[in-house]
């Protein structure tokens, strides 16, 4: 049973329709029809589930009811993130930020089944990468990534909860060109015109800056219709990037490591161009 907001809440979402808009259609075609609503959870074990059958009998009908009305707001919402352009989403959280505080109760209670963070996978990475790296976090949620690194890092979200978070949506940042050594996405690649956000970090990130993509394995599992890794990859790669590597050895998510490509000759004269052949 869902109470009268959360019907008209599911019936606003239910308004936005897949679009593809901007997107190219081989990119698009890569993850796109992976379904979002198919993150897998992992299987807990017999011991842990006679405990949650304990504390749920103290849970009262009423709090039971509660958590259940939202755990279906999260995955509306999750759903509508997926399934409109960024535009939109930003359009519709300005409308009602109080959702977006729902959606990111919602994902805290999912990542607390993950065995592993992505998050905190990028955080090492960056600490082993070193603080002078200029960071921007596309998607960045609570801002998680800015508050463990000491990375000068630019965090953009639909919403600000935070002074440090630049609410926008991410297909057009406020940041100059070519002025960024790493560009994260971490679980964020969700709007139908999700090809635009990677052609917003390429704007943004200096020739041979980093590219970094965390995604939900599911969404890249060909048996059950989601993208190949390897078409995915080849797509990037047409965006001007060059794939470093790939790590799989998580159970709930892919890594992607990629670097934008050093054009020699761009803005390059015919006379710096001489000089730096004959040098
Ligand atoms: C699944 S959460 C991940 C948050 C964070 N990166 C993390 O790993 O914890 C995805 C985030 O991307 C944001 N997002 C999705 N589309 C966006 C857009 N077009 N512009 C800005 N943020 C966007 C959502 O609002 C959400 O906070």
């Amino acid at each position: 049973m869902e109470d009268r907001e959360g019907s008209r809440k599911r019936k606003r979402a239910g308004r936005c329709r897949r679009k593809t808009d901007n997107n190219p259609s081989h990119l698009n075609k890569q993850i796109s029809e992976a379904h979002p609503a198919n993150v897998p959870q992992p299987k807990q074990d017999s011991s842990k589930l006679k405990t949650s059958h304990k504390a749920s009998k103290t849970l009262s009908f009423l709090d039971k009811m509660k958590a259940r009305l939202a755990g279906g707001h999260f995955r509306m919402l999750n759903e509508k993130l997926y399934t409109c352009t960024g535009k939109e989403a930003l359009e519709y959280f300005k409308e009602e930020p109080e959702l977006f505080d729902m959606y990111h109760a919602g994902y805290q209670e999912q990542m607390s089944h993950w065995p592993e963070l992505p998050v905190n996978i990028i955080i090492k990475w960056l600490k082993d990468h070193g603080s002078s790296l200029v960071v921007a976090d596309f998607g960045c949620g609570d801002a998680r990534l800015a508050k463990n690194v000491k990375n000068k890092v630019f965090s953009f979200d639909l919403v600000s909860n935070d002074p440090s978070v630049v609410a926008c949506d991410m297909s057009n940042t406020s940041l100059d060109s070519e002025s960024i050594d790493v560009a994260v996405f971490c679980l964020s690649l969700m709007g139908t015109n999700f090809s635009s956000y990677l052609q917003e970090a390429y704007r943004v990130l200096k020739p041979g800056g980093w590219l970094l993509i965390a995604e939900v394995k599911s969404r890249f599992d060909p048996t059950s219709g989601g993208a190949d890794p390897n078409n995915f990859t080849k797509a990037i790669c047409e965006l001007g990037f060059s794939s470093v590597s790939k790590d799989f050895a998580n159970k709930m998510f892919i890594l992607f490591y990629f670097k934008k490509k050093v054009s020699f000759f761009k803005g390059c004269t015919l006379d710096s161009y001489i000089d730096f052949v004959c040098r």
